[in-house]
């Protein structure tokens, strides 16, 4: 048996075919060059970023277009603790944009999110419409936290190594596009913190990765529990 080439080229294309006109399941993260490539620049913004930067954003479009977030990260914005998908209510429109196009360009590995995160489902605009909704959201206080056993030890690891970039509050820096950790899933926490450290969140901020360099696994746990527990300021 012998099958014409003409006839597995159609069959091939048949198939792309079908995969870009069904369901998000088929969409495969790209990868791109991140911390762990040499010569690597942090945040220098795509077209993609420059778009949703730059555009004027409304958060009643944005309201409706968050839509397609809400099966995971809930319709008010608070995440999933169980499941491990952050709290995005409250956070800096601007980390909410880097965070979604450093995710579409595979700058940061989210196989689970990325299905709904590409160009085919969600604009550069729509994102900066969810991003001003999502930041005026306000932010959930019974987020998860940890086991409160080294708060102490906690507290004097951020306020030396983290409090610099994510203010005394947790409240972060829009401008800077340092995010909020006030109010934010203990285990969430908790995981980035690690990623960022052992470089598997590649798109982490490389001062931060080096302060973290010397960071055991107890630190990491005290110092998100402590994060975990900053308060919110109230909008
Ligand atoms: C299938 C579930 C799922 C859907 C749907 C989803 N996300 Fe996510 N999202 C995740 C997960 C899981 C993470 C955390 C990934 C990690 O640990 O790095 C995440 C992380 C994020 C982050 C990073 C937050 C931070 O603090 O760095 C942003 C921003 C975000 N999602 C926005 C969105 C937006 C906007 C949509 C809709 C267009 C969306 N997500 C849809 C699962 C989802
Ligand atoms: C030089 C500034 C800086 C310092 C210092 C710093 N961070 Fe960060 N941190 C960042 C930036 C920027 C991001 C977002 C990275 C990116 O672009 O994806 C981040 C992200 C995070 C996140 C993930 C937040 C989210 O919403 O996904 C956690 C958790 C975190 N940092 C914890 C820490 C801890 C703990 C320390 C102290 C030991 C620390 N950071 C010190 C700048 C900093």
């Amino acid at each position: 048996m012998n099958m014409k080439p003409t006839l597995i080229a159609a069959a091939i294309s048949l198939l792309a075919f079908n995969a870009h006109s069904a369901g998000p399941e088929f969409h495969h993260q790209p990868h791109a060059a991140g911390i762990e490539t040499y010569g690597y620049t942090w945040n220098s913004p795509d077209q993609d970023m420059n778009r949703a930067l730059a555009y004027k954003a409304s958060a009643q479009r944005g309201k409706s277009a968050y839509k397609i977030c809400k099966g995971c990260h809930k319709a008010d914005g608070s995440g999933q603790a169980s499941a491990d998908y952050p709290q995005l209510a409250g956070q800096h429109a601007t980390v909410i944009i880097k965070e979604m196009m450093d995710i579409r360009a595979g700058r940061r590995d989210n196989p689970r999110m990325y299905p709904f995160a590409g160009e085919w489902i969600v604009s550069a605009e729509e994102i900066a419409d969810i991003a001003v909704y999502l930041n005026h959201l306000p932010v959930n206080d019974s987020n998860d936290k940890g086991n409160g056993k080294n708060l102490a030890l906690g507290k004097s690891l951020y306020d030396k190594d983290c409090a610099s970039c994510h203010g005394g509050n947790g409240e972060g820096d829009a401008r800077k596009f340092y995010p909020r950790v006030a109010g934010q899933h203990y285990e969430y926490l908790l995981r980035e913190t690690h990623e960022s450290r052992d470089q598997g969140r590649r798109n982490a901020n490389p001062e931060m990765v080096k302060v973290l360099k010397s960071y055991g696994d107890a630190d990491i746990e005290a110092v998100s529990d402590y994060m975990s527990r900053l308060l919110p300021a109230k909008k």
